[in-house]
């Protein structure tokens, strides 16, 4: 499972795993390494991470940085947390992380990169990997990029292959991809608008010697296309019952109170609404839902009109906040 900040926190994996076709490896959000010493996670990029909150799941967190030594610290701090594997963000797009020259915004800076990987590489006795982008600008950066990846043992590499200019729009640079799958050294992961079967199975086509793909808006609006990539029917209502309570009172029960748990479920069901062949009901009686109670009694409606023979349609792919 991708890493979608502010989506796919422990709350939703555990829902996730417990309900759906589990994925093999989840990827947590990304934590911001403070450059200052002293605290290394806040609250909720702690509980993200710790294991209590992650049971029966294989976790990798992620790191968004461009200082070697806060990336050092913070990935200590969690192999202490018992982590063996740490993921390295190359590829956020938001404004302010690309300004900093972290995320997407650290691949135009390649001596820089190397010298943050030699530190790295040289310092933690860890696992690591990337994700990353084909380049800020340009899709042709690739080419230098994966002579610097192969410089090191990278236990993989996920290539979503946009650009940072691209954010979500358009489609997959898929020629550039290429460039990428014929040089590689490290098992590489592909992740990159795969919304159906026939996406995943073009992928596989063109890339058989892909080792993963890494699927992210594809589940969150529908999160039975796991199970359909694996063979299997469309879950029943009763387990779409099962996952959005388990959602609800875990929600509920981690928030400060009833405004921020329904801030959460909104956000979480904007994307879930696309399994429902009436998503309407999401704009008319959950997203302007002013209490909790309301936003619930449109969730319930909703889930009535669950139909495990309707594969959802491709549809409801915003680029979300443009992150
Ligand atoms: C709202 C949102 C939050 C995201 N947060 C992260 C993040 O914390 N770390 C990261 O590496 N990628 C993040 N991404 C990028 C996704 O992991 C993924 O690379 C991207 O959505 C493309 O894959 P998909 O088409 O399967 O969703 C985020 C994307 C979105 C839309």
């Amino acid at each position: 499972m991708a890493p979608l900040e502010e989506v796919t926190g422990y709350v939703f994996r555990n829902a996730y795993h417990a309900y759906f076709y589990p994925f093999d490896k989840y990827f947590a959000p990304f934590v911001a390494a403070k450059e200052q010493k002293g605290r290394l996670f806040n609250y909720k990029e702690r509980n993200d991470i710790l294991p209590e909150n992650n049971r029966g799941i294989i976790l990798i967190p992620q790191i968004l940085t461009n200082n070697s030594e806060a990336f050092i610290r913070t990935a200590r701090g969690m192999q202490e947390y018992g982590y063996e594997e740490i993921n390295l963000n190359l590829g956020c797009p938001s404004k302010t992380v690309v300004n900093g020259g972290r995320g997407s915004g650290f691949l135009q800076d390649r001596e820089g990169l190397r010298k943050f990987l030699d530190k790295i590489f040289e310092q933690l006795d860890m696992k690591i990997s990337i994700k990353t982008r084909l380049g800020r600008y340009d899709p042709e950066e690739i080419g230098p990029l994966m002579e610097i990846f192969n410089g090191y043992p990278l236990e993989e590499l996920i290539i979503h292959p946009r650009v940072r200019e691209d954010f979500y729009s358009g489609t997959p640079r898929l020629d550039a991809f290429s460039g990428a799958y014929e040089v590689r050294k490290a098992p590489l992961c592909y992740n990159g608008d795969i919304f159906t079967v026939e996406d995943l199975k073009r992928i596989e086509r063109e890339f058989p010697q892909i080792t993963a793909v890494m699927i992210g808006r594809g589940v969150l609006r529908h999160p039975g296309l796991t199970g359909q990539l694996h063979g299997k029917d469309l879950p029943e209502k009763s387990v779409w019952e099962a996952f959005a309570g388990q959602l609800r009172d875990e929600y509920v029960r981690i928030s400060i109170n009833e405004e921020k748990a329904l801030f959460k479920l909104k956000e979480i069901w904007s994307y879930l609404r696309w399994s429902f062949p009436e998503s309407n009901i999401w704009d008319r009686q959950m997203k302007v839902a002013g209490d909790l109670e309301t936003f619930l009694y449109g969730m319930r409606n909703l889930l009535d009109t669950y139909d495990p023979e309707k594969i959802p349609e491709k549809r409801g792919i915003p680029g979300l906040h443009n992150r």
